[in-house]
């Protein structure tokens, strides 16, 4: 049987009369990536603070690493690693510094401490600025100081909360490579995210959250399966797409569109193009879906 890192069943959660997870059910295998997609305000967020014992659940339950959130707390506390949260970086240290503190903090002898923050800063690009302050450091640069200071002591679960927002695409790359080398060691990651890319890209499995339930769950090839075969898409003589029409993916089909096309396409500019589906089609594809359903 695989051994799970983390089981969820029936977790609800409302803020005054606001329903933000309506029975959420979900599980990760040790080891794996997962990734949690939904749009602005879908609950990503309340769920990794439900799942790291921050906030209560109205009912449902969790399992992490094998305890339970709400009899077993301080277990799963020790089992975890949560970014923004408790990896609280000071100001008026520096780079380097901080990342000795966590590492004395967490049980590391002084050498030990300091060759893993020497490792951390040459990971995330920081090695330039390691004995300077952070103060002033960029937005970017905290992000990644702030992933590093997590990362000093290797706890099995690691939440990471939309952990490449902000990030150029080259700092983007970097976390990548680096969350890929974490699930070597036998680590499991929880992420949200707003790139469908990243999620594309890293995760073993992808949920979608939407209208406080899950709407969709799979791998990314499952997910862009749902929604069938080939996108046709249409470019105006600027290159910029003016339609995407699903189809099923078969010739008779896509035969059907063009033609119909044909007929009613004016413009000589006109071009089309056929592709794979992209997470981004299943994306909308879903959330359109739902709040079309929700509004009938
Ligand atoms: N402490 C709180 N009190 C009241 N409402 C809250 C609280 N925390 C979150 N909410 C509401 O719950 C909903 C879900 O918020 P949450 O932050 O979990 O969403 P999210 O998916 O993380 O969004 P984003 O992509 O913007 O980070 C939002 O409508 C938010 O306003
Ligand atoms: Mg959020």
């Amino acid at each position: 049987m695989t051994q799970l890192a983390i089981e969820i069943s029936g977790l609800k959660k409302k803020f005054a009369d606001k329903v933000v997870l309506n029975g959420i059910d979900l599980e990760v295998p040790v080891g794996k990536i997962f990734a949690l997609l939904g749009p602005n305000g879908a609950g990503k967020t309340t769920l990794i603070h439900i799942l790291s014992t921050l906030v209560p659940a109205d009912a449902g339950s969790a399992r992490i690493a094998g305890y339970d959130i709400i009899s077993q707390k301080e277990e799963v506390k020790q089992a975890i690693s949560l970014t923004g949260q408790f990896a609280a970086i000071d100001e008026m240290l520096t780079a380097e510094e901080n990342l000795w503190m966590m590492g004395r903090l967490s049980g590391l002898s002084r050498s030990e401490s300091r060759a893993r923050a020497r490792e951390l800063l040459e990971q995330f690009d920081l090695t330039e600025v390691a004995s300077k302050r952070v103060k002033p450091f960029s937005g970017g640069m905290r992000r990644r100081l702030d992933l590093a200071v997590s990362l000093v002591v290797h706890k099995p679960i690691l939440f990471l909360d939309e952990p490449t927002t902000g990030l150029d695409t080259r700092s983007r790359r970097t976390l990548w490579d680096a969350i890929l080398q974490l699930t070597d060691e036998g680590v499991t990651v929880f992420l949200t995210t707003q790139y469908l890319e990243e999620a594309d890209q890293l995760a073993d499995t992808i949920a979608v959250v939407h209208a406080g339930k899950i709407v969709a769950h799979g791998t990314a090839d499952d997910l862009k399966s749902q929604i069938g075969g080939e996108v046709v898409e249409l470019r105006d003589e600027h290159d910029v797409v003016i339609k995407e029409i699903p189809t099923g993916g078969s010739i008779h089909e896509i035969k059907q569109i063009l033609d119909s096309l044909e007929k009613n396409t004016t413009s000589e500019g006109t071009r089309i193009s056929i592709r794979r589906p992209s997470l981004e089609d299943v994306f909308l594809n879903l959330t359109t879906k739902e709040r079309e359903e929700s509004l009938r």
